[in-house]
């Protein structure tokens, strides 16, 4: 019956073992799934934190005026620490939840939305049952209940929808949280916290008229992911935060669809780095600017000591480019500046979707100097101890797991292949307790691409300036297709070993390579146009399914997305 080969499937006894998968599994075809009981409470498991999260819809105040409709998500605690849920301020955002390495936590996901959805913990290593895998979207009106314990170092994790092909909708109109886990190693630092510490996720929206959000999923949209002209901070327009004349700690996320940022100072300040998506480094470490793709974290330490009151200072996103196709970046760049939408990209209704050039530079927050003090902790030389993996620790020295990066006119792919929910192949099979050598690479972009490239968009036009010219430029000059894709894997994080990069593109590169953080561990990486990047990844604990895919979330929707088989 279903409850036991759900049981199985989570503990991967017998079944999973088997040489082919379990039958009931082959016949969930993504789009015809049988519907799956949403998981109860056990009672054998005794929660340290319980929490209710709903996911809903409801009208909040963004640019200032008429409510803007969202879907959100609100939370309850019921039992547990008192901090384990802070609202953020008239945020759309989810409670900030903080939990501690060690505790055993009960979420009850109540879907009170009017279509599926299920919610991921991006980051936290969790049994294949509790990760949100769209396999357990739940309906409407259902209840599906998470048991898991924190295993995760202190670090700020992210939760988000994860149902197939409407996650990006489903983050994009709001669902999405940050989630904040101490553990014992952080807490010896005495690093800034309570008003010192700030959370800083960044996103980026579009509205009309009447302040609603605009998602236009036009091909473009989905193309190159979707792009606002509005960066929200925390849920937010024009964002400032008042501090004082001290150290604090920016726990910054990246919870846009798509955009990437180079974060830099206004001022030049170089940014220190004390921490990544897994957890703090093994020292602090700074960049004269960082890039921070969809689903990465940073931890930063920021110190305004001996900025005088009344003294602001910007936190940016800087020039560069490399991480859409060419000739996009190229034209938003004209575009923006010029604020229309004419010439050659009108008749790709491109400039009309992206009035913010992502390649350009604008400023995301403000931070305002309002009290002088002459107290501030000093940045620890050492921060955490972990062991660095070394390709003797792997099981596959010579033959990496591969992570294909390809991209054709109608689709973007992973290993040659779109989402399939039944599809896991021979190198997708992962034994576990294993640790593995991980290879993703885009090497292939542009090949063959122009003309069809071409043919397809300018069929598509949309837009409402030059439409014809637009068609015409475009179709004339060719377009090289090749785009920077955040790859995310589920499960345990894992530890970037090296990057290369040749050929095509490398001057993209050039402007973002001193801002890749590499140490540390991480469970997003970014990766550019003809670069290959090699990582160590564990796979302990938990067998069963896990994913990886592309944090474009646009991408992700479109089938960029495969399993791995945890067996
Ligand atoms: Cu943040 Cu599989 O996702
Ligand atoms: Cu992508």
């Amino acid at each position: 019956d279903r409850s036991r080969r759900r049981f199985l499937f989570q503990t991967g006894a017998g079944v999973l073992a088997a040489a082919s998968l379990p039958a009931w599994l082959r016949a969930m075809e993504m789009h015809g799934m049988p519907k799956l009981a949403p998981n109860r409470a056990s009672p054998d498991f005794k929660p340290d934190v319980e929490i209710e999260l709903a996911a809903r819809q409801g009208a909040i105040s963004i640019p200032p005026g008429q409510l803007t409709r969202v879907q959100h998500y609100t939370g309850k605690l019921l039992s547990g620490p008192k901090d384990t849920l802070t609202e953020l301020p008239s945020s759309y955002l989810g409670p900030l939840i903080r939990l501690h390495k060690g505790q055993k936590v009960r979420i009850h996901l109540r879907n009170d939305l009017m279509e599926p959805s299920i919610t991921h913990w991006h980051g936290l290593h969790v049994p294949a049952l509790m990760d949100g895998h769209p396999m357990y979207i739940i309906d409407p009106g259902e209840t599906f209940v998470y048991e898991f314990e924190v295993i995760n170092r202190a670090s700020l994790y992210f939760y988000h929808p994860h149902p197939h092909e409407i996650t990006a909708r489903q983050v994009y109109y709001g669902l999405a949280g940050g989630l904040i886990v101490n553990d014992e190693e952080e807490a010896r630092l005495e690093l800034p916290s309570g008003e010192y510490e700030i959370p800083v996720v960044l996103q980026d929206r579009r509205f009309n008229a009447q302040n609603q959000l605009i998602y236009g999923p036009h091909m473009h949209d989905r193309m190159m992911g979707f792009y606002g002209d509005r960066i929200l901070v925390n849920g937010l327009p024009n964002a400032e935060f008042e501090v004082a004349s001290r150290a604090y700690r920016l726990r910054f996320l990246n919870g846009s669809n798509a955009r990437i940022y180079k974060l830099g100072w206004s001022d030049g300040t170089p940014v220190t780095v004390i921490g990544v998506d897994g957890g703090l480094l093994e020292s602090p470490e700074t960049f004269p600017y960082v890039m921070l793709a969809p689903g990465e974290r940073l931890d930063v330490w920021a110190d305004f000591s001996g900025r005088p009151k009344g003294s602001e200072l910007t936190m940016r996103s800087l020039p560069f480019s490399g991480v859409l196709p060419m000739m996009a970046e190229h034209m938003m760049g004209r575009g923006g500046r010029r604020g229309m939408g004419g010439g050659m990209m009108g008749g790709m209704g491109m400039m009309g979707a992206m009035g913010l050039p992502v390649g350009s530079d604008y400023p995301l927050f403000k931070i305002r100097v309002t009290r002088e003090t002459g107290e501030s902790p000093r940045l620890p030389s050492r921060l955490a101890k972990f062991d660095r993996y070394t390709l003797d620790d792997v099981a596959n020295p010579g033959k990496p797991v591969p992570i294909a990066i390809s991209e054709s006119p109608m689709a973007m792919l992973l290993n040659g292949r779109s989402y399939a929910f039944n599809d896991i192949q021979p190198f997708e099979r992962i034994p576990i307790d294993t640790v593995q050598l991980m290879e993703i690479f885009h090497t292939h972009g542009g090949h063959g691409m122009r003309g069809r490239m071409m043919g397809m968009m300018g069929g598509r036009g949309s837009g409402d300036q030059s439409e014809g010219q637009g068609m015409g430029m475009m179709g004339g000059m060719g377009m090289m297709f090749s785009m920077a894709h955040p790859i995310h894997l589920h499960g345990d994080q894992f530890q970037v070993i090296s990057r290369t990069v040749s050929g095509q593109r490398a001057d993209g590169y050039a402007t973002v390579k001193e801002g890749l953080v590499s140490s540390g561990w991480k469970d997003t990486v970014l990766v550019m146009p003809g670069e290959t990047v090699r990582m160590i990844k564990p796979f302990h604990h938990f067998r069963g399914v896990f994913m990886y895919h592309c944090h474009n979330l646009e991408h992700e929707d479109m089938g960029m997305m495969r399993d791995f088989l945890i067996e």
